[in-house]
């Protein structure tokens, strides 16, 4: 079993440079719907360079808790086997650990035309409606209604393609109506589509096993329904965010830091960012090297749905830029709550204040090592970031936030020379 602690926390001493190469893992916010799409069809679906993190775990056992058949013999690789899979409701408790559990509605719709699902969980970092998932499935031609805590869909005589407006792009949002109308009778339009990668990438899955979807990757997708779909073997794309992540350690640890087995083209917004804020910065194929420059200076970002910087790297950056010289802004566009970091961050000597979706940074300080708390995972992920350039120890707690995401996170860090351990409380 994976070795997870609710209570470990990681000791970080900071200070020391950081370079070498470090490969990317399959990213969880493609691997997730892939493995939910996985329940389409009866046909087996195997799915490559899936990261091991604790998200994708409890996936697995939500889709073994419908009776599907999972197996994860070899590392990076799950065959998923969905023949008797059954319409019913996974445990609360497993759908409450994460958000992509949702989009088992989408495809139990499609496929049975009748899905239960509880609300699902996921990092608090805002609301998170479901209105684009519930409005989709109902514009396609389900009954949607809520029953004591659970959503219930039903669609006897099977979805049906429409026209259909997302009143916010929703990633996860979109996936889930990608997911259902593969298998509607009839075309289906998204407008307003998310726009991210990750949906490409599960189109390109769904398109594998059969489907005719077109325009993923843009704000308009159309879908032509199939009455079936088949087996498929697939490859989990590049986690831009673990690579950003990374990048960002590059510039403030000095780097060189090489990314490997990435997308550089996803990862526009942070590089050409990086870029301006003084960082050297260099692509190839499939991989970016990233260093710090001669003087690092204040910018303004904002997050935004793609291909604008990922609301999942806001922090990160933000970290980077208590290093900058400056005044710098950071605004978060995406979520209403997602810079609760920012407290722990003063706790470090952060010279910074948040009015709630802007942070204004003022640098270059000096952060000192403190203990801290991973309030979710990507604010996890900046804490690390910090500890790292802090002087002295940092203690960060809470870092089971961190495993639900980043793959061997201390040993990849540990190999760019960073002195960063995890602690067993028991
Ligand atoms: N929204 C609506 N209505 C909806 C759904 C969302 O208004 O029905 C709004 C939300 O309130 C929020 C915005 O849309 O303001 C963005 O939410 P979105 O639905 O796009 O996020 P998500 O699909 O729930 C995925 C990722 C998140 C990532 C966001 C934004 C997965 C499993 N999760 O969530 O990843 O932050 O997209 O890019 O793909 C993470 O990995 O740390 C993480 C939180």
């Amino acid at each position: 079993m994976y070795d997870v602690h609710p209570l470990d926390h990681y000791e970080i001493h900071g200070g020391r440079p950081l370079r070498g190469r470090v490969t990317i893992s399959g990213a969880k916010n493609a691997a997730l719907p892939m493995m939910a799409a996985a329940l389409l069809t009866g046909r087996p679906a195997e799915l490559r360079r899936v990261p091991d993190i604790v998200d994708v775990r409890v996936m697995i056992e939500i889709l073994r808790a419908v009776g599907a058949m999972v197996e994860t013999d070899e590392p990076g690789t799950l065959r998923v086997d969905a023949r008797d899979a059954q319409p019913m409701a996974a445990p609360a408790g497993m759908v409450q650990a994460l958000r992509a559990s949702f989009l088992l509605m989408g495809a139990m719709l499609a496929r049975f035309g009748r899905a239960s699902c509880a609300p699902p969980g996921g990092d608090v970092v805002g609301q998170r409606p479901l209105d684009v998932h519930l409005h989709g499935f109902a514009a396609l031609g389900a009954a949607v209604e809520r029953e004591g805590d659970h959503f219930i869909a039903r669609a006897p005589a099977g979805l049906r393609g429409a026209r259909i407006f997302l009143d916010y792009p929703s990633v996860l949002g979109t996936e889930n109506l990608l997911i259902a109308a593969s298998l509607a009778r009839g075309t289906t339009v998204l407008v307003n589509a998310a726009a991210e990668p990750e949906v490409a990438a599960l189109a390109g899955m769904l398109n594998a096993m059969g489907a005719r979807i077109r325009g993923a990757g843009t704000h308009t997708i159309e879908i032509v329904g199939v009455s079936e779909l088949g087996g498929v073997a697939a490859e989990v794309i590049a986690d831009r965010i673990e690579a950003g992540t990374y990048a960002i350690a590059g510039v403030l640890g000095g780097g060189p830091i090489t990314v490997e087995g990435v997308e550089p083209l996803h990862m526009d917004a942070l590089l050409f960012k990086l870029g301006e804020a003084g960082a050297h910065v260099e692509r190839g194929g499939d991989w970016v090297t990233v260093a710090s420059g001669e003087r690092l200076s204040a910018v303004s970002v904002q997050a935004l749905p793609y291909p604008g910087l990922a609301t999942d790297l806001q922090a990160q950056v933000a970290v980077l830029l208590t290093q900058a010289e400056g005044v710098s802004l950071v605004h978060e566009r995406v979520f209403d709550n997602r810079m609760l970091y920012i407290s722990e961050l003063r706790s470090l000597g952060a010279e910074v204040v948040s009015t709630g979706s802007t942070a204004i940074i003022r640098g270059p300080t000096h952060l000192t090592g403190a203990s801290v708390r991973a309030l979710d995972l990507r604010a996890g992920a900046a804490l690390i970031l910090a500890g790292l350039v802090a002087q002295g120890v940092t203690a960060l707690h809470d870092i089971y936030h961190l495993d639900r995401g980043y793959e061997r996170l201390e040993q990849k860090l540990q190999g760019l020379g960073a002195d960063v351990r995890r602690v067993r409380n028991d």
